[in-house]
């Protein structure tokens, strides 16, 4: 009874440093340029990354305030005109680490405010990388999930950067240092896509388009993620409609799935909550509003109900009905970070002097994700044993799921309690 889906998720983001006032050499002033050279692209993606309560691993210190930020993010993301009824899908773990590798070279109140946007203002630095060293060594250690964490930092031909900082950012961050001539346009933006391709498994290849003339450096981490579903779907994927709103429905593949699955409906929150485990330990949490109710959870949706909804799931019989979906988006975080508090950073006045003796400030964060869920896939086969076989029929007939509206999905990972990625499907087939 039991198929194969596999689900994939990629995410890059890309930071890129620009003169901010050359120290003094010619005069000219590149602060202008670096803004509006950000707005020209609107690419944006955050995200960070949540706490399981149950697991208290030692980098357990990232947890809430990354699954805090995450949601700060996510909430003024999904309020932003452009993302009205939109899919959206973030790696919020990317984004924390890249802005955590940026703080690394940063200082006064450029660092200060990158630390308070975090979640981190009440934790020293050293807490901080330690945690992230931890979270990449404990996935670099994975064999049944594949999640491949990168941060690549590339430097301008001949620029110098601060010494401890290319030490913490390789030994925290394994950060790969390399170089690239930023004088050369074309030659840049086909070496950052290939890195970022190389390190995406090509799921992401075209993320940079240009680059601002005076880029001198460009951090770039990338997450791409591949699980299979501990519980496979049945080969049974039929077209079902999915209601995008009350005015709209659309034709999806739904797959289907029968199986031991831990749940909790959530009432007094208007939620129905699912466990979708993968090999390995992580799962995908299925969140999926009643029907006409996504406002009010789009509304109160936080860190404490995720939580809630881990320690409140129940093991039983349940019937899921789920599309296949494809999505993907990308999204400038200027504004955003900025309204929540991150402005020295990409102002004249920022202070990298941890990084390197240039000014430089930050000239745009861009973030790319894609989200695809299916029953297919090369890992496939190998699972097809794997499913858990039910020993015992239920008493009570399965409950039965069907995600036939708009819902959230959250990749977690456990052993680092990590939101790996976050995304709300409001149209499967956009
Ligand atoms: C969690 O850790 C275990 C043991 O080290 C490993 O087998 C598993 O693949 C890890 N899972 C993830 C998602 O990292
Ligand atoms: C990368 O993608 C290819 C083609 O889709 C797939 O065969 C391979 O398993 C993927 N690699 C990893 C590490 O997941
Ligand atoms: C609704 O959510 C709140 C906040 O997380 C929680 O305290 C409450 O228990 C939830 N209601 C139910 C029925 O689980
Ligand atoms: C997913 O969508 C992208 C474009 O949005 C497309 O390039 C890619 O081939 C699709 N992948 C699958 C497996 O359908
Ligand atoms: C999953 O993660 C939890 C918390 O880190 C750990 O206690 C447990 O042993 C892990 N399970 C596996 C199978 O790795």
């Amino acid at each position: 009874m039991r198929v194969i889906l596999h689900s994939g998720v990629i995410a890059g983001l890309v930071l890129s440093l620009a003169w901010a006032a050359p120290s003094g050499t010619d005069g000219h002033e590149g602060h202008d340029h670096g803004n509006h050279a950000a707005d020209h692209h609107h690419h944006l993606h955050h995200g960070d990354d949540e706490p399981h309560p149950q697991h208290k691993g030692q980098y357990n210190a990232l947890s809430e305030p990354n699954t805090e930020f995450a949601f700060a993010l996510y909430k003024k993301l999904s309020a932003t005109p452009e993302f009205q009824s939109k899919n959206i899908v973030f790696s919020p773990l990317s984004i924390s680490m890249a802005l955590s590798l940026l703080a690394l070279g940063a200082k006064g109140e450029t660092f200060s405010q990158l630390y308070q946007a975090l979640g981190y203002a009440e934790m020293t630095p050293e807490t901080v990388n330690k945690a992230y060293e931890h979270i990449l060594h404990m996935l670099d250690h994975n064999q049944d999930i594949h999640v491949d964490i990168s941060n690549g930092i590339a430097v301008m031909e001949g620029a110098k950067l601060i010494d401890k900082f290319l030490k913490d950012a390789k030994h925290y961050f394994e950060s790969e240092v390399f170089s690239v001539d930023f004088n050369k346009p074309d030659v840049a933006v086909q070496e950052i896509n290939k890195y970022i391709a190389e390190h995406t498994n090509n799921t992401i290849t075209d993320m940079v388009k240009e680059i601002d003339p005076e880029t001198v450096m460009m951090l770039i981490n990338c997450v791409y993620f591949k699980g299979k579903w501990e519980k496979k779907f049945e080969s049974k994927t039929a077209k079902e409609d999915f209601h995008v709103d009350e005015n709209t429905k659309v034709a999806v593949d739904m797959m289907h799935s029968e199986d031991l699955y831990e749940m909790y409906e959530d009432k007094e929150n208007f939620t129905t909550v699912l466990r979708l485990p993968y090999e390995g330990n992580a799962s995908m949490i299925i969140v999926l509003p009643d029907e006409g109710k996504m406002k009010e959870v789009e509304d109160s949706i936080c860190r404490h109900h995720l939580k809630h909804w881990a320690e409140a799931m129940k093991e039983g019989c349940v019937h899921v009905e789920m599309p296949k979906y494809n999505i993907s988006g990308e999204f400038s975080l200027k504004d955003t970070l900025e309204a929540m508090g991150v402005s020295s950073a990409f102002s004249d006045t920022a202070d990298f002097s941890g990084m390197t003796d240039m000014k430089v400030k930050v000239s745009k964060v861009e973030h790319e994700a894609i989200l695809k869920v299916n029953e297919k896939g090369t890992e496939a086969s190998a699972v097809t044993i794997a499913g858990v076989v039910l020993t015992s029929l239920p008493l009570h007939p399965p409950k039965i799921v069907k995600i036939n509206r708009p819902f959230y999905a959250f990749i977690v990972d456990y052993n680092t309690s990590s939101v790996l990625f976050m995304a709300k499907i409001s149209n499967p087939t956009a």
